[in-house]
């Protein structure tokens, strides 16, 4: 199949990163969960590569930033480091090292004609006000992350037209709280999970609120994972099993951030088991009246979703006693990081943000493709001939531009991401760049992928030649 795919003018081509996967530790006044699960239990990490270096995004940024252009960016989403930004932790105010950080990178992308994101929290939150606190499952928690976004709105508010609250929320609850992949590891705590689902929308409503207390000229917005739920068979049980997952796991943020109300049968599930969250209806009436301007999604893997088993897996309450996930058979796969390729699934999402969101604004804010051991792939020139990842793009952005055609208003296409970078507990095993970095000596070598961006981004647009058909 030859077709050519356009986009629509002013469409945003770019990436995303963030603070803690890409800048190294220097100069940081605190250490987040992340630094101190790794200095805690290195081993825990893919060849015991910590945050500490990173990709050195700290030193490189002025010269990665030429390479974004280079390979065709208009934009750039990365994160504020909470444990960068913010000396005092308790009043918010800033470290002086930081704030020079911050100016330089905002400088850097402006002289380069990238529209900068910056987005205030990606995983990190300082270590301390987990060990103090308890992290999201207090409030006192929410009110210190309001005054760290006081702080970077007052220093830069002004110079960024576009920032975003939280990445990927979900994340926090289900790898901290549920399943323990991430720092603090816990699992099977489904009723503290719940309590930090609401904790966190509550401090990204009360920035909306703040940003638009402060007149700012920019929008305000926010990253969220959107994992379609598409159930094994339509038995009234694995329907009702993926509707769960759906509510738990994508509009458990979708919808009070779009639409400002929790959903119904979540919230009615939750009260029934005796596991709901502690709030009051001043907070609820902040959720409500602070929804965002735009939406960012970040797309990976759809989940597969079936009526749950009759063994109960955990002693305390969990949303599993409801679902199970489980693998099609025979369905495409990542096999580096074990995640299901489904490109039509971001064509899913576009309907749904058209038809049950009010068609907000969004764009997809990362997507892409972690491959280990891309050496295998360099040429006699030294490039890595990453047409997987070509096809991959391809593929997903073929989807999105049929949506845009059946009116999702969609603006942009960030991968995940512009240069190699860290990924928490796997490190550096796959590789997600356009950019290749060599971990020996830092050096930067743009992937066949990054010639290819470059390409679609001057044209709007590609010409689709592969056998994957989109219907
Ligand atoms: C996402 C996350 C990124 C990056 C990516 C690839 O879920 O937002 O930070 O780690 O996965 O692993």
């Amino acid at each position: 199949m030859v077709k050519q795919i356009a986009f629509p003018d002013k469409f945003w081509w770019g990436a995303a990163s963030s603070g803690p996967q890409s800048e190294g530790d220097f100069n940081k006044a605190h250490q987040n969960v992340m630094d101190y699960w790794y200095q805690e239990s290195p081993t825990e990490f893919f060849n015991q590569v910590g945050p500490k270096l990173a990709s050195d995004f700290f030193e490189k940024y002025r010269d990665d930033l030429r390479l974004m252009k280079q390979i065709g960016f208009n934009s750039f989403r990365t994160s504020i480091q909470w444990s960068r930004l913010i000396k005092d932790l308790e009043t918010g105010e800033p470290d002086l090292n930081a704030i020079d950080y911050y100016n330089g990178l905002i400088d850097a992308a402006k002289k380069n004609g990238i529209e900068l994101v910056l987005n205030l929290h990606h995983f990190d939150l300082p270590v301390e006000l987990l060990q103090k606190y308890g992290g999201w499952e207090s409030k006192k928690v929410v009110e210190l992350f309001v005054k760290y976004a006081q702080t970077a709105l007052e220093l830069f508010g002004d110079k960024v037209n576009y920032w975003t609250t939280f990445n990927e929320p979900m994340v926090i609850p289900e790898a901290g709280y549920l399943y323990g992949f991430h720092y603090p590891k816990y699992v099977g705590k489904g009723k503290e999970a719940m309590q930090v689902i609401y904790n966190i929308n509550l401090a990204s409503a009360r920035v909306i609120q703040l940003y638009k207390q402060m007149k700012l000229k920019g929008q305000i917005g926010i990253i969220l994972n959107l994992t379609p739920a598409y159930p094994r068979s339509n038995s009234l049980e694995d329907l009702a099993a993926s509707e769960i997952v759906d509510a738990l796991f994508n509009r458990s943020f979708l919808d009070p951030a779009v639409k400002g109300s929790f959903p119904k049968n979540l919230v009615e599930l939750l009260e029934k088991d005796g596991v709901l969250w502690q709030g009051t209806k001043e907070e609820l009436a902040i959720i409500q009246a602070n929804t965002v301007d735009f939406l960012g999604v970040n797309y990976y893997h759809p989940k597969r979703v079936k009526a749950p088993g009759k063994e109960a897996k955990y002693s305390a309450w969990m949303p599993d006693k409801y679902f199970e996930e489980w693998q099609m058979p025979n369905c495409r796969m990542n096999v580096y990081r074990g995640w299901e390729i489904y490109p039509k699934a971001v064509y899913d999402i576009a309907m749904n943000v058209k038809k049950n969101y009010g068609n907000i604004p969004w764009f997809i804010s990362e997507n892409g493709m972690g491959v280990e051991g891309e050496e295998r792939f360099i040429d006699e020139d030294g490039r890595i001939q990453d047409d997987y990842r070509i096809n991959f793009y391809k593929e997903h952005l073929a989807w999105l531009a049929k949506a845009i055609d059946e009116g999702s208003n969609c603006f942009g296409y960030h991968t995940w991401t512009a240069f190699d970078c860290w990924s928490w507990n796997n490190a550096y095993k796959n590789r997600y760049g356009l950019i290749a970095v060599d971990l020996e000596n830092q050096k930067r070598t743009i992937k066949k992928s990054g010639y290819w961006y470059k390409k679609v981004s001057d044209h709007n647009g590609f010409t689709y030649d592969l056998d994957y058909e989109i219907k």
